[in-house]
């Protein structure tokens, strides 16, 4: 028989507030604990530093923190095919503007409930309106490699439309979305 998925959560459920001193983020719990040190630890004060900025989204429902992702300013330096596939469309620069998820992480309890994709398309509309203000071409990421294929979450950024900037035989694997995709 097959296992009943949890509902979907949907955006109307949720309300997202950037990380301030009084928010509450200390128990919050993933199976990443790096991500879980970064949120308690680095998130507000490299925001104070004008590093990067975390969105934290609650439950309306009970303002459980479930959430949170962390965005800050990026340039992909073009090598290789990429560099060749921009000089033939025109672009012939070394490096080119991008948005990067520093960090994305939802918590234990409510994976799979489809907050990782409302993150994921709260991250393009975002990219998209900061395009009209600024240069803005892609979406970069480090994907973190896991040998559980269920929390390998360069599967879950290729659902996406990332693409591999370079492949490395260890540690995180670059990651980029062009907005502009034909
Ligand atoms: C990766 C992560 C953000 C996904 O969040 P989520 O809310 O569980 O994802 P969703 O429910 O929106 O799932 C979207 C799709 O991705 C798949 N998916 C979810 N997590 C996945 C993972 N870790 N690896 C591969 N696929 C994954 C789901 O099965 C689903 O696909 P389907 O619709 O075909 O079934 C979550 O697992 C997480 O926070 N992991 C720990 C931190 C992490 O690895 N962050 C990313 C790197 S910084």
């Amino acid at each position: 028989m097959e296992e009943q998925r949890p509902p979907l959560i949907k955006l109307e459920e949720l309300h997202i507030e950037i990380i301030n001193p009084f928010h509450s983020v200390a128990y919050f719990k993933s199976y990443e604990q790096e991500l879980v040190d970064f949120l308690i630890e680095d998130a507000f004060d490299n925001q104070k530093k004008q590093i990067s900025i975390t969105y934290l989204w609650f439950l309306k429902s009970n303002k459980e923190l479930i959430a949170y992702v962390t965005v800050l300013a990026d340039a992909i330096s073009l090598q290789g095919e990429i560099k060749e596939y921009f000089k033939q469309k025109g672009i012939p620069y070394k490096s080119l503007p991008a948005l990067k998820i520093g960090r994305l992480c939802v918590s234990d309890r409510y994976l799979g409930r489809g907050i990782g994709t409302l993150m994921i398309e709260f991250v393009l509309v975002l990219a998209q309106k900061i395009s009209k203000e600024i240069g803005l071409r892609f979406i970069t990421t480090d994907a973190k490699r896991n040998a559980n294929p269920t929390r390998d979450s360069i599967h879950f950024y290729k659902k996406f439309g990332f693409e591999v900037l370079k492949q490395r035989e260890k540690g995180t694997i670059p990651l980029y979305k062009d907005l502009i995709k034909e």
